[in-house]
């Protein structure tokens, strides 16, 4: 029988991450002498593509790779993983590229050179407006240009199709933008940018669902998470006690189990936790979208800590 749900598809950010392992991160002018050196795939669109494909669900994601070695590899990866890719084509040049530091003791500092990324535009949308059309939730990132978000969250909102946005990296975003999001989902450093430094989580919060957000999402890594609901609902998710070694794509293995868990009928808090046990597997391993786990091991994950 054929898959009757409808897709998550991803609007956003496909790169090839260069990752060199570090004791920690340099200090300005500091020479280190790195442990390793990998090219691996990721960007946060991709990332979250193969975070919910890798639990089970049908996937389909819209994107631009470049024509050069990295392009055809990046594909195929998502295929690998289960991601429809149809709707990914090859743009004249280079691919997106993250050159990264991943320290020992998991933490990160990445640079996004965006390559085709930044040829996401309002045709590549245009194109595909019938599988987006046919989602039954649609992710974003902040990895293509803001005009070709802009254009889908109003796409979307005029199609009746939930969108998540996650805001990262962090940028200014134009004031219609908010009312078309059902949920936004920053990390601590993402949620300072738009409401300011120094506010205590459960007024990031407010403040945020007052810009007309439906929800949010606040991701806190070692805390866990904070959802909160516009109309008032609201409540910590536990995070689970994991020994990192790698924390890079976590948020966006939260966003793609989050979505996936929201499709599947979870409450929000229940699909936090989801989340937060899918987050905390990743950390664990090394890599981006490499390091998203299964459904069968998220699932082992929650009945051995629950
Ligand atoms: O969120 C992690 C991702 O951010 C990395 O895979 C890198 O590509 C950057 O986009």
């Amino acid at each position: 029988m054929s898959d009757t749900r409808k897709p998550i598809v991803i609007v956003g950010s496909i790169t090839m991450d260069m990752v060199t392992r570090t004791p920690r991160i340099p200090a300005i002018g500091q020479t280190l002498i790195g442990t390793g050196f990998e090219t691996t795939p990721g960007g946060k669109g991709a990332n979250q593509a193969v975070a919910a494909s890798r639990l089970g669900y049908p996937v389909a994601m819209i994107a631009k790779v470049g024509d050069d070695a990295y392009g055809p590899a990046l594909i195929e990866n998502l295929k690998r993983a289960g991601v429809e890719t149809a709707a990914i084509s090859l743009a004249a040049g280079s691919s997106g590229l993250a050159p990264m530091f991943v320290a020992e003791d998991g933490l990160n500092a990445i640079v996004v050179v965006p390559g085709a990324n930044s040829k996401m535009d309002r045709a590549a949308v245009d194109k595909h407006a019938e599988l987006i059309r046919s989602a039954g939730m649609v992710l974003c990132q902040l990895e293509i240009p803001m005009d070709t978000l802009s254009y889908t969250l109003d796409f979307c909102a005029r199609t009746g199709v939930p969108v998540m946005l996650d805001p990262a990296p962090a940028a200014a975003l134009p004031d219609a933008v908010w009312s078309n999001v059902a949920w936004f989902t920053p990390n601590e450093t993402e949620a300072a940018f738009y409401v300011g430094d120094g506010a205590s989580v459960e007024d990031s919060a407010d403040r945020l669902l007052a810009k007309g957000l439906r929800g949010v999402a606040l991701k806190r890594g070692e805390e866990g998470a904070y959802v909160a609901l516009a109309g008032g609902r609201a409540q910590w998710v536990k995070p689970f006690k994991v020994d990192a070694i790698d924390t890079v794509a976590a948020g966006d293995c939260f966003n793609g189990a989050f979505a996936v868990a929201l499709l599947e009928g979870k409450d929000p808090w229940s699909a936090a936790r989801f989340a937060n046990a899918a987050a905390a597997i990743c950390v664990t391993r090394k890599g981006a979208a490499a390091s998203m786990p299964s459904r069968a091991e998220v699932d082992v994950f929650l009945r051995k800590n629950s």
